[in-house]
């Protein structure tokens, strides 16, 4: 059987994720923290979709069980791989707990590139899609999330240079750089969002739908919304010593 692996399976995006590969028939192996949430999510799919739904309990930010989940990968067909799971938090860097720190670089980093370099294996051999999920905070640096915004940044060059590598192979990348969504990331992260988020807010759905299609066509980078769009260019050509300083304050604005 081959299987269509969303990690962070359960929360907002992931979910949205699930239900439009769902559609698709895809068999399904979902990943998160909660056997409890995962076996809802599986009755949920597999009664109305008619697929086969397989779960894997992993806490991502620990080495040893992503060490475990990726040996398992291994061993299976995987045609699709969204690595979706992410955490940030809000606040003043030296304020944070280095744990917390430390749980950001793993999940949002080394677990992704792990899962990733576990499955291109397999996927040399029967062709596959890889979408990795950062955000439009990889596009600069943010203070108040500064290490949330530097591990979207990890996010977006490792997939464009793997896009690269890749690209005469049968296996296709893309990093979805979405905007706001309204899921439960903003309460976790402790931080709010203002007039400014609410406007580049999209859905969940429309997102995953045009992560989908840009990832089938073999699109680099995704970045739902023309205000993100718009967003992302203006980032790129601003100077950074004022896009730093724009952002601080915008920043400043999400307590
Ligand atoms: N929402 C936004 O505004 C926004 C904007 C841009 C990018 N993104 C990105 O979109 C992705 C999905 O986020 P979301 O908005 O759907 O947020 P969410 O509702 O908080 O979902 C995050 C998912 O990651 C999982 N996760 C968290 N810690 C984990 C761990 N230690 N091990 C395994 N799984 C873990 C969560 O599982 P549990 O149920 O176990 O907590 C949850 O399923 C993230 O990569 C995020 O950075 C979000």
């Amino acid at each position: 059987m081959e299987y269509t692996v969303i990690t962070g399976a359960c929360g907002g995006l992931g979910q949205a994720f699930c239900r439009i590969y769902a559609k698709e028939k895809e068999s399904l192996l979902i990943t998160g923290r909660s056997q409890v949430k995962l076996e809802a999510l599986q009755k949920q799919l597999m009664e109305e979709y008619q697929i086969s739904v397989r779960i894997k309990v992993c806490n991502l930010s620990n080495l040893n069980e992503t060490q475990q989940f990726c040996e398992e990968l291994k061993s299976l067909s995987v045609k699709r791989l969204i690595n979706n799971a992410g955490i940030g938090t809000y606040g003043l860097f030296e304020q944070e707990k280095i744990s917390t720190l430390l749980d950001i670089h793993q999940i949002n980093m080394t677990s992704l590139m792990m899962l990733i370099h576990a499955v291109i294996p397999n996927m040399n051999k029967s062709g596959g899609e890889i979408l990795n999920v950062a955000s439009t905070a990889a596009f600069q640096p943010g203070p108040m999330m500064s290490v949330y915004y530097a591990s979207k940044s990890y996010v977006l060059s490792l997939s464009e240079a793997l896009w690269a590598e890749l690209i005469h192979s049968n296996i296709k990348v893309s990093v979805l750089c979405c905007g706001p969504m309204n899921t439960e990331f903003a309460s976790k992260a402790k931080l709010k969002h203002t007039w400014m988020q609410k406007l580049l807010m999209i859905s969940v759905d429309d997102a995953a739908l045009l992560a989908k299609k840009g990832l089938a066509s073999g699109k680099r980078c995704i970045v739902p919304g023309t205000l993100n769009k718009m967003a992302v260019f203006v980032s790129k050509y601003l100077p950074d010593s004022l896009l730093v300083r724009l952002m601080a304050y915008v920043q400043s604005k999400r307590k």
